[in-house]
This record gives structure tokens, C-alpha cells and sequence, in this order.
């Protein structure tokens, strides 16, 4: 278990580094948390007009939880799965931003990735999918990660995966509360646009 506690906070670690409040501070925009949606991802990072630093936000946040995954698998399986919990509770509340951290939907696609990558396949093109369709980003995500797990469950009968992901599937529908919310009322703004005011 020594393994498994060191993976956790190797990974919970890798998770907290918030590469949209980072890059967004280096590219001269403040603090993304007082822009759009107040929230630390691409999404929120494109509302400040930057497509490049939405897709490096995109890249840093996914691939710190592919890193962690595949650094760890090193040590088996179990140490890799544990490592992609720990990044993806790094990203959702890490220990430098007071534990207000993101959504995870690119940290949930990027351990996807590093554990199983034809799921992280299909994952991100019902993502897009919803995204060409739909034009919101969070009912987007909200699709994408609610299927993931049952893909994983019943059609790949990857039973621990399916079993983790549910977990992380979870998480991340608490963390699009107020976007539910948004959807629900009609209110949700659409993939791109600058003009919503922080809450
Ligand atoms: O990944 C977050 C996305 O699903 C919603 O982001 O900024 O619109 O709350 P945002």
C-alpha cells in the first residue's frame, strides 16, 4: 500500500498544477476565476478570446492526468488507477486554490486516455458530437462522461474502470451543478461566447 499512497499524491499533485489559471495570468487576462463562468477551464479560457491558450489549457489539463497515469502504470495497474483518481481530485479541488479548483472534464478524458484508450475514443467524439450538435460545453461533458462508464461496464467489461469512472462521472456532474441548473432554465451560454458576467 506504500505504492498506493505515494501514487495518490503523485497524482493528486500533478492534478492541482491549474494550466488555465496559469496561462491565462501569463497571456496578460488576470484572473480567469473573475471572467465568464469564474471557472479554471478551456471552456471558461476560450470566453477570454484566446483559442490558443484554450487549446494549451485543454492540452496541460488532459495530459497532467495521462502523465500521471502512465508514469505510475509502471509500478501496475491498481498504481495507475489510483494515480488517475489522485490527478483528477488534484484538478477538482487542489490544495493551492483554497480547493476550488475545475470541472474536469479535460483531466477525466485525459486518465481516459492513459488507461483505456478506445473508450477515451469514443468519449471524446460524443463530446464533440454534442458540441457540434448542441453547442454547450457542459452538456457536452455531461453526455460524454455519463456514457463512459457504461460503455466501459457493459460493453468493454473493463468492471474496475467502469467502477472508477462511475466515481469520477459523479464528481464531475456535482462540479456542473449550477451549469444543470443553467441548461435546465435555458440560460446556459454557448460554446465561444465572451459576454457571461462572473458569478
Ligand atoms: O468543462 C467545463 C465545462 O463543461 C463548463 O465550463 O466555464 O461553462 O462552466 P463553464
Amino acid at each position: 500500500w506504500p505504492y498506493y499512497l505515494a501514487a495518490l499524491a503523485f497524482g493528486y499533485l500533478l492534478g492541482t498544477i491549474p494550466f488555465g489559471l496559469i496561462l491565462t495570468k501569463l497571456g496578460g487576462h488576470g484572473d480567469i476565476r473573475e471572467i465568464g463562468s469564474g471557472n479554471i477551464g478551456t471552456t471558461n479560457v476560450l470566453r477570454t478570446g484566446s483559442k490558443k491558450l484554450a487549446a494549451a489549457t485543454l492540452l496541460g489539463d488532459a495530459l497532467k492526468g495521462t502523465v500521471a497515469v502512465l508514469i505510475a502504470a509502471r509500478f501496475g495497474p491498481d498504481t495507475a488507477l489510483i494515480a488517475g483518481f489522485g490527478a483528477f481530485l488534484g484538478h477538482l479541488f487542489p490544495v493551492w486554490l483554497k480547493f476550488k479548483g475545475g470541472k474536469g472534464v479535460a483531466t477525466y478524458l485525459g486518465i481516459l486516455l492513459g488507461l483505456y484508450w478506445p473508450m477515451f475514443l469514443i468519449a471524446a467524439l460524443t463530446w464533440v458530437g454534442m458540441a457540434v450538435v448542441f453547442r454547450y460545453s457542459s452538456l457536452s461533458a455531461l453526455t460524454a462522461s455519463a456514457v463512459t462508464p457504461i460503455i466501459l461496464y457493459f460493453g468493454f467489461s473493463q468492471f474496475q474502470l467502469g467502477e472508477m469512472f462511475l466515481v469520477l462521472t459523479l464528481l464531475l456532474w456535482a462540479k456542473h451543478h449550477e451549469n444543470i441548473g443553467r441548461l435546465l432554465k435555458g440560460q446556459e451560454s454557448k460554446i465561444g461566447k465572451k459576454s457571461r458576467p462572473a458569478e
